[in-house]
């Protein structure tokens, strides 16, 4: 039987966190596109885009108090939780700073905010959609990525426990696996892998564009289309998945 359900988020309210970069702003613009009505947050003190705006630093306790408490005050329908940074280090060289920094973010942050709108559209009787952004360095180890690779892998697991733990509620919580996404992380990411693997400044952008089965690096907006499916009823027999928008590279 034909049920072709809408891709509109008309009536939606949607949360983005790492608003202000590659993926988050382009999720803020397509949701708000698609009819949603975006409230945006991210550590910067203004932010360009169709939303609300707040600005919060997730690594600082009292940050991330003030965010969980406005979750709760805007009750979103949809949640994209994206925000996180990206260092790099092999066990013998990523020290406990630098697990307190990426944990901190990726994990801790990610996890309260996770918690926040779960309780949320609990208490509210929201059959919500909540997406994670996860990363193909979630699903396997890299020699100089350590920390960084571990905190993606908690991302998936946190999706799949939370997913079944809500379930009953009705709400779907899924996460996306980016492979390589041209956004401003990647500044960051290319100057380390410069440093770390004597390459010349963008030369390891290039490679991993080229290495891609499609051939080319990934546009933020390849991401949150994906984004736009998890959220809206397209997508409503799905939880408890991580899906990969990479190209091909997940058999690379
Ligand atoms: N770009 C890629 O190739 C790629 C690949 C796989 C996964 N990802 C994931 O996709 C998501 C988005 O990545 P992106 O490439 O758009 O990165 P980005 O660096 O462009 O955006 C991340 C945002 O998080 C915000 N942020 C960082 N620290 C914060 C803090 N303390 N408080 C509040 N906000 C903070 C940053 O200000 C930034 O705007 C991330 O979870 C990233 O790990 C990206």
């Amino acid at each position: 039987m034909l049920n072709a359900a809408p891709t509109d988020l008309t009536g939606k309210t949607c949360l983005v966190t790492g608003a202000v970069g590659g993926i988050g702003a382009s999720a803020v613009a397509h949701f708000a596109a698609q009819g949603g009505t975006v409230y945006a947050t991210d550590i910067v003190p203004r932010f360009n885009g169709p939303a609300t705006y707040r600005a919060f630093d997730l690594l600082d306790a009292a940050g991330l108090e003030q965010c969980t408490q406005w979750v709760a005050e805007i009750k979103p329908d949809v949640v994209f939780n994206n925000a996180a940074i990206f260092d790099m280090g092999s066990v013998l060289d990523a020290d406990l700073d630098q697990y307190d920094r990426l944990f901190g973010i990726n994990v801790r942050a990610f996890y309260a905010v996770l918690q926040a709108a779960s309780k949320s559209m609990v208490a509210n009787g929201q059959h919500g959609s909540i997406i994670n952004l996860a990363s193909q360095a979630g699903h396997r180890g890299e020699a100089l990525v350590a920390h960084y690779c571990a905190t993606k892998a908690a991302v998936i697991s946190y999706t799949q426990s939370a997913a079944l733990a809500l379930a009953p509620h009705k709400i779907r919580v899924n996460a996306i696996s980016p492979g390589v996404i041209d956004t401003p992380m990647w500044a960051t990411v290319d100057a380390l892998f410069a440093k770390f693997e004597d390459k010349e400044l963008g030369q390891k952008k290039r490679e991993v564009g080229e290495a891609v089965p499609l051939g080319y690096m990934g546009d933020p907006s390849d991401v949150a289309r994906a984004a736009v499916f998890l959220a809206c009823d397209q997508s409503a027999y799905m939880t408890a998945q991580t899906i990969g928008v990479d190209g091909g590279t997940v058999l690379r």
